[in-house]
């Protein structure tokens, strides 16, 4: 077995990309080779690391009798795009073959290291290729396991790379260190005589096209001789654009009119041409104004084309003008206009200039109207529009922003309701006295933006009484608006938390939890795929003055993602609830700051008793309380097969608040049993001989079948 440390070389530039992340850039590049063999090398890369910004960029010509080749560290390198920062490398093929003559695989796994360097696998131009009849092979890097399965069980065909014969995944943003791994369990002992070899390789997507003759599959290794081609991102250094710029003796957008790049491809910045502008951003002057006159392709113009600093002019020839964008010659009829008497003038200066103002603000008015239908259309307003005339849902409503504007008080500090997790909700009073939420939103993802008039659709028809309702939407804005119905009686943040210091009985406490999950549980099986909310939390609960549970913002889901497991929030809301005790406390020593830690721990030691909310916490109560606890940490379950469904979660709810409201809840199990009529956990309590305070269940046999 080989392994090939590739990354031996790239160890030194590495050392020499971190001292040398301190150089001061060459301006220009006095008296240093741009070019090697065939390859341009242009600045912030240079021959020698006197010659690059930094050792990072410091590469090697070899000559390689009478061919010369660029190589950095151990990779040699094809190709360097400025504008788009990014590394064309040759990188070595993980592979594993059977050795007929010692009855063995032998493999050589590459091993790439590019922690320390400017460079990462770009994300978007390579992909992690598997090829064989019997491979399965992984990349291991510092925080991923990726890989695929190939067998031929399924037919390969040429350019297909999905399973049979070839299997490919995506790479992960962020990735400078690979590790090729092979799957001992499928080898090619058996198959050998067709198919010998498995490989992997991390490469160029737009390289790569899988072909029927690789079956023999030591032609993949022959058609590439050994190396394949990666794309590589690189950065300057891995600061932000904003770190970069405190220090401007480092900082590499030297050129006038050059700006600064986050990556988004792991930490750092690169640099780009501004607008209207292309070349070299990291030398001095090195950004040239585009003459967009020459390339009538790219920017069109009829007529007469002139270059202007970062953009240009088209204009009509002399004795024409534009009519709705085509050159139409003038009517020539200007001439009485001199004849008029000064009155006549003055006059007609004023009238024209009453014409300008209007026209100005007809057209701004026009351009306003535009982005606002622009807006509408990205966010599918015309659809849901549709959808809703030919249904006639009237209880949805696509408000437009100047409703939302007058019933918030042009969204006054006074109507706020509460600042949410990405936006703000203000209290609105529509025209019709209608008291409205409107949830502002700061931001929204780009991909939810065309299906949010499609998620809306869905939204408006969801009718649950513990379900505060969607009443509509503003689209024409940048980030849609949301409007819902008002909840008059705060948070259940607010009730717990608040300092009124409000008694809350348990079973009221319970009700609230059992709400939250109905809710939930319809929300879950409305529509396929499930409506999944994200962001349960007690400060998303609403109280109705009943005090009636309504779970809000389900909305805001669709609008950013969140990867929070949504059970764990519930499960949390109900310590929460049953506590008092806020979910996080960071005044707390280290392994007390988590509520769900602390609750854990204390049913492990059967201390329950102490976390609890003392309002609730008595020896009748206790056994529910436990029973509650156990259903929280059922909740708690890693894997989600293990974990009860929301619908269980409310069901179980439900059994326990009709088993305490019974009166004789407590001391008569049996009767209570029968009274209830239905499948119940019946819980009966008693003191073991160590003192200690135990539970016991009993399941009670399901009266429905039968008994
Ligand atoms: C700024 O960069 C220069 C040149 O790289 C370096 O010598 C200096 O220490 C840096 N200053 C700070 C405050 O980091
Ligand atoms: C490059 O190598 C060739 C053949 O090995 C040799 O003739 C030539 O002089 C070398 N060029 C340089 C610049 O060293
Ligand atoms: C495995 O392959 C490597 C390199 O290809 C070779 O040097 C080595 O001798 C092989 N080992 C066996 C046991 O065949
Ligand atoms: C990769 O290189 C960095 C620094 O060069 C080093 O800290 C790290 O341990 C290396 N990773 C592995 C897995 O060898
Ligand atoms: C796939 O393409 C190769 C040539 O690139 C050809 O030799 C082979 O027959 C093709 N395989 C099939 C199944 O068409
Ligand atoms: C090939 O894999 C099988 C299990 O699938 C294993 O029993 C066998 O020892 C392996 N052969 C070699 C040469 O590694
Ligand atoms: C394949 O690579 C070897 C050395 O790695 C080189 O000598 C040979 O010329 C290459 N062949 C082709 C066809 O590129
Ligand atoms: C770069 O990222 C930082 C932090 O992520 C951010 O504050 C800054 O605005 C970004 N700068 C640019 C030019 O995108
Ligand atoms: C673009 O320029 C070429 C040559 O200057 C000219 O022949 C052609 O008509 C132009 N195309 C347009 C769309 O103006």
């Amino acid at each position: 077995m080989a392994k090939l440390l590739l990354s031996a070389l790239l160890i030194c530039i590495s050392a020499i990309w971190v001292v040398a992340a301190a150089d001061v850039p060459v301006g220009g590049r006095g008296g240093c080779q741009t070019r090697c063999g065939n390859l341009d090398i242009p600045f912030p890369f240079g021959i020698g690391d006197q010659c690059a910004i930094h050792g990072g960029f410091g590469l090697e010509c070899k000559n390689d009798s009478g061919t010369y080749r660029t190589f950095i560290g151990s990779f040699e390198v094809t190709k360097i795009s400025v504008p788009d920062a990014k590394a064309w490398m040759k990188t070595g093929i993980s592979w594993q073959c059977y050795d007929p003559a010692i009855k063995q695989m032998n493999d050589s796994m590459v091993w790439q290291n590019f922690t320390d360097t400017p460079y990462r696998f770009s994300y978007t131009d390579n992909k992690i290729f598997v090829i064989g009849c019997n491979t399965m092979a992984y990349m291991t890097s510092d925080s991923y396991v990726i890989g695929c399965l190939s067998t031929c069980s399924d037919e390969p065909k040429n350019g297909s790379c999905s399973g049979a014969g070839c299997c490919s995944v995506d790479v992960p943003p962020d990735l400078g260190y690979v590790e090729a791994y092979f799957n001992k369990d499928y080898n090619t002992s058996r198959i050998w005589s067709y198919s010998r070899c498995g490989y992997l390789v991390v490469m160029e997507k737009a390289a790569f096209s899988y072909s029927t003759t690789y079956i023999p599959s030591i032609n993949f290794w022959n058609v590439y001789n050994g190396t394949v081609p990666a794309v590589m991102d690189w950065v300057i250094r891995r600061e932000t654009c904003d770190e970069a710029k405190t220090n401007m003796s480092s900082y590499a957008c030297v050129s006038d009119k050059s700006e600064c790049l986050n990556s988004t491809n792991g930490q750092g910045y690169r640099c780009k041409c501004s607008k209207g502008f292309d070349g070299n951003p990291y030398i001095k002057d090195g950004c040239i104004d585009i003459n967009e006159c020459l390339d009538n392709t790219t920017y069109p113009c009829i007529g007469l084309c002139q270059n202007t600093m970062g953009s240009y002019v088209c204009s009509c020839h002399q004795g024409q003008h534009k009519v709705e964008g085509v050159c139409v010659p003038d009517q020539k009829n200007q001439k009485s206009a001199w004849e008029m008497p000064v009155v006549g003038a003055s006059v007609g200066f004023v009238i024209l200039v009453i014409m300008a103002t209007c026209s100005y603000l007809i057209h701004e008015r026009r351009k306003l109207q535009h982005i606002k239908q622009k807006y509408f259309k990205l966010h599918g307003g015309l659809l849901l529009f549709q959808e809703m005339n030919s249904n006639e849902r009237k209880s949805f409503t696509i408000f437009s922003e100047a409703e939302l504007q007058q019933a918030t008080n042009k969204f006054d500090k006074n109507q706020i309701l509460g600042h949410g997790g990405h936006g703000t909700v203000y209290k609105g009073l529509l025209k019709d006295s209608t008291e409205i939420a409107v949830k502002k939103c700061m931001t929204m993802d780009e991909q939810h933006k065309k299906e949010f008039g499609k998620e809306m659709l869905i939204l408006s028809q969801i009718n649950h009484v513990s379900i505060v309702k969607l009443l509509g939407c503003c689209l024409e804005v940048q980030v849609p608006m949301l409007v819902y119905e008002f909840i008059p009686n705060g948070t259940l943040s607010n009730l717990i938390h608040g300092n009124h210091g409000q008694n809350i009985s348990l079973v009221t406490r319970l009700r609230i939890a059992y709400e939250s999950a109905e809710a939930l549980a319809y929300l879950h099986s409305y529509a396929s795929p499930p409506i999944i909310h994200g962001d349960v939390k007690s400060s998303n609960i609403l109280l109705d003055t009943n005090f009636m549970a309504k779970v809000s913002d389900f909305g805001a889901s669709i609008l950013a993602p969140i990867d929070k497991p949504q059970l764990v929030t519930l499960v949390q809301g109900t310590w929460e609830l049953l506590t008092r005790k806020n979910v996080f406390n960071l005044d707390a020593p280290e392994n007390e700051k988590s509520l769900s830690i602390r609750f854990l721990s204390a049913m492990k030691e059967n201390k329950l008793e102490n976390i609890l909310d003392d309002q609730i916490s008595n020896n009748e109560n206790m056994e529910f309380l436990e029973e509650v606890a156990d259903l929280a940490k059922q909740c708690l379950a890693m894997c989600g097969e293990d974990r009860p469904s929301m619908k269980e979660v409310a069901e179980k709810l439900d059994r326990l608040i009709k088993v305490m409201q019974h009166p004789w809840a407590q001391q008569n199990p049996e009767e209570l049993e029968s009274l209830l009529g239905e499948s119940s956990y019946v819980i009966s309590s008693g003191v073991s001989s160590t003192g200690n305070f135990s539970i016991e269940k009993k399941v009670v046999k399901d009266l429905e079948s039968g008994r």
